[in-house]
C-alpha cells in the first residue's frame, strides 16, 4: 500500500529516533521465528480488549477495527491479527509507523503467518488527524508516547480517529522500576554524543556496560533485560535512544485527562492495588480513603518495580453529551456470562492452585500468593471459554453444591483472577 503521509520529523531529536528505528528496527524480530510461536502480550490481546475496553458487552459478530500507531517490527499487530483471524472475528488490524525497516519485517511475519487481516500504513501517527483513516474501535500505542515531542500532541492525534465509544491500550514508561536507566543514559550522552554514528554509540555502550560498576543502579534492577537479551535494538533502545521520558500514574492520569480520556483497567490491576500491599489495618485505613488514582500511585511508590506502564482508557464520561452514555460492563454474576482463561485454559489454572488454596503470582521480582475459596478448582474446570456461568452452576449444582455457595466461590474467584488478568469475561456471540 502507497504511503497516504508524510514522515513528518518535528524536531532534530525526533530526526535522530527515526534514524534510530531505521537503523535498529524495534524489537529485534527474525520472521522465521513465526512458525514456531506467537508473541503474545500486553496491550492489544484480543481477549482484554473485549473485555476491559468493551466490558464483554460488543457482540464478537461487530467487525473490529484496530490500529496499532507506532506498531514497530509488528508484535501487537501481528498478536491481534492472528487472535482475530483463529477466532474467526471480522474487521481489521492497521500497522502504522514511520520505519521503512520495520514494516519490512513486520509484512514478512505476517506473510509467514498467512495473515490477511492487515492493512499497512507507512507514516507520522502525528498526521492522523485529517488522513481519512479510521474511526478506529481500538487504537494501540505501545511504547511511543513516550519517545514524542509532544505525548499530548500524540494522544490527541489518536483520539481525532477513535470512534466515539471505542478505546485505547497504551505502554508508556514508568520511572521507578526504570531506575538506572537514565543514569547510564546521562553517561552515555558524554561519552557517545548523538552526532556519532550509530555503530559507535552501540560500541561504547557495550563497552560501558561490560564495566559498569557494580554500584549502578542499573546493575541492582533485575527487572531490565533488553539491553542484554534484545540484541541491538534491545540495547541502543534502552541506553542511546534520543528521547524517553517517563511517567508516573498522576503524570500519566493528567495526560489522559487533557486527552478526554480515563482509565478502564491498568494491567495488572492488583499490581496497582495498595490494599494487596499493605497488611496493616492503619495503612489500609488510610489507603483505603483515598481516591483512585492516589491509591494506584500508592501502590506504584511503594512496590517501586513498575518499569512501565500499561492501560486501556476509554473517552471520559461526558455527561453534558446525551450521544455518549456511560460505558456498560457485563456482571461477572450474570447466568448468561461466558468466562474465559486470558491465555491459559481453566482447566491449567486449576493445576496452579497449590495445595494451601492460593495460586502464586510473579510481577518482576514480586510474589503475590492469591487466595483463592475452596470450590475455585471445581469451577476453573468448568471454564473452557463456552460454557455459561448459568451452566458452571448447574453442573455444580448436580453434584451437590447449593446455589449460595456457588454464587459466593464464583464471584470471589473471579474477582480474584480478573484482578491478575488471568480470567476474563468473553465477549457475547
Ligand atoms: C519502541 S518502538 C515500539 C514498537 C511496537 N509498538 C512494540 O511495542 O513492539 C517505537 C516505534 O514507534 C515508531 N514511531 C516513533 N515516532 C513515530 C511517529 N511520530 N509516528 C509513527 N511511528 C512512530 C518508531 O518508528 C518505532 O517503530
Amino acid at each position: 500500500m502507497a504511503p497516504v503521509y508524510s514522515r513528518r520529523m518535528t524536531d532534530a531529536t525526533d530526526a535522530q529516533l527515526a534514524a534510530q528505528y531505521e537503523a535498529f528496527p524495534y524489537p529485534q524480530r527474525d520472521p522465521r521465528d513465526e512458525a514456531r510461536r506467537l508473541v503474545v502480550g500486553s496491550p492489544g490481546h484480543l481477549r482484554e480488549i473485549d473485555h476491559w475496553v468493551f466490558g464483554a458487552t460488543r457482540p464478537a459478530a461487530r467487525p473490529l477495527h484496530a490500529l496499532f500507531a507506532g506498531g514497530g517490527t509488528g508484535d501487537g499487530t501481528l498478536m491481534l491479527a492472528q487472535q482475530m483471524a483463529t477466532a474467526g472475528r471480522p474487521g481489521s488490524v492497521t500497522w502504522l509507523d514511520r520505519s521503512a525497516a520495520a514494516l519490512q519485517i513486520a509484512q514478512a511475519r505476517a506473510a509467514a503467518r498467512g495473515l490477511r487481516n492487515i492493512f499497512w500504513q507507512s507514516g507520522s501517527l502525528l498526521d492522523l488527524p485529517g488522513a481519512g483513516l479510521g474511526p478506529f474501535d481500538y487504537i494501540d500505542c505501545c511504547g511511543v508516547l513516550h519517545h514524542l515531542p509532544d505525548p499530548a500532541a500524540g494522544l490527541r492525534a489518536l483520539t481525532s480517529v477513535l470512534a466515539p465509544d471505542g478505546g485505547l491500550g497504551l505502554m508508556v514508561y514508568a520511572p521507578y522500576g526504570r531506575t538506572g536507566v537514565y543514569m547510564v543514559q546521562d553517561a552515555l550522552r558524554l561519552l557517545a554524543p548523538s552526532d556519532q554514528p550509530p555503530a559507535a554509540r552501540l560500541d561504547v555502550a557495550r563497552r560501558v556496560m561490560r564495566h559498569l560498576p557494580a554500584t549502578a543502579w542499573l546493575r541492582q534492577n533485575r527487572f531490565l533485560d533488553d539491553h542484554v537479551n534484545g540484541g541491538d535494538p534491545g540495547l541502543y533502545d534502552l541506553l542511546l535512544n534520543p528521547r524517553d521520558r517517563a511517567f508516573t500514574v498522576p503524570q500519566l492520569v493528567a495526560l489522559l485527562a487533557r486527552a478526554g480520556l480515563r482509565v478502564a483497567c491498568w494491567i495488572e490491576p492488583l499490581r496497582y492495588d495498595p490494599l494487596f500491599w499493605l497488611p496493616d489495618p492503619k495503612l489500609r485505613a488510610r489507603a483505603e480513603a483515598l481516591d483512585p488514582t492516589a491509591r494506584a500511585a500508592l501502590a506504584e511508590a511503594l512496590t517501586g518495580n513498575i518499569s512501565a506502564h500499561i492501560v486501556y482508557c476509554v473517552r471520559a464520561d461526558a455527561p453534558s453529551d446525551p450521544a455518549t452514555p456511560p460505558r456498560q460492563r457485563a456482571d461477572p454474576l450474570a447466568p448468561d456470562a461466558v468466562p474465559i482463561g486470558r491465555e491459559v485454559t481453566g482447566e491449567q489454572l486449576a493445576g496452579f492452585i497449590q495445595p494451601d488454596g492460593t495460586i502464586t503470582m510473579a510481577f518482576d521480582g514480586l510474589r503475590a500468593p492469591i487466595p483463592l475459596p475452596a470450590m475455585a478448582k471445581a469451577i476453573l474446570r468448568l471454564v473452557d471459554g463456552k460454557r455459561t456461568v448459568g451452566e458452571i452452576g448447574a453442573t455444580l449444582a448436580s453434584r451437590g453444591s447449593t446455589p449460595e455457595a456457588f454464587t459466593r466461590a464464583w464471584r470471589a474467584t473471579f474477582t480474584a483472577l480478573e484482578q491478575v488478568n488471568r480470567l476474563l469475561l468473553a465477549a457475547p456471540a
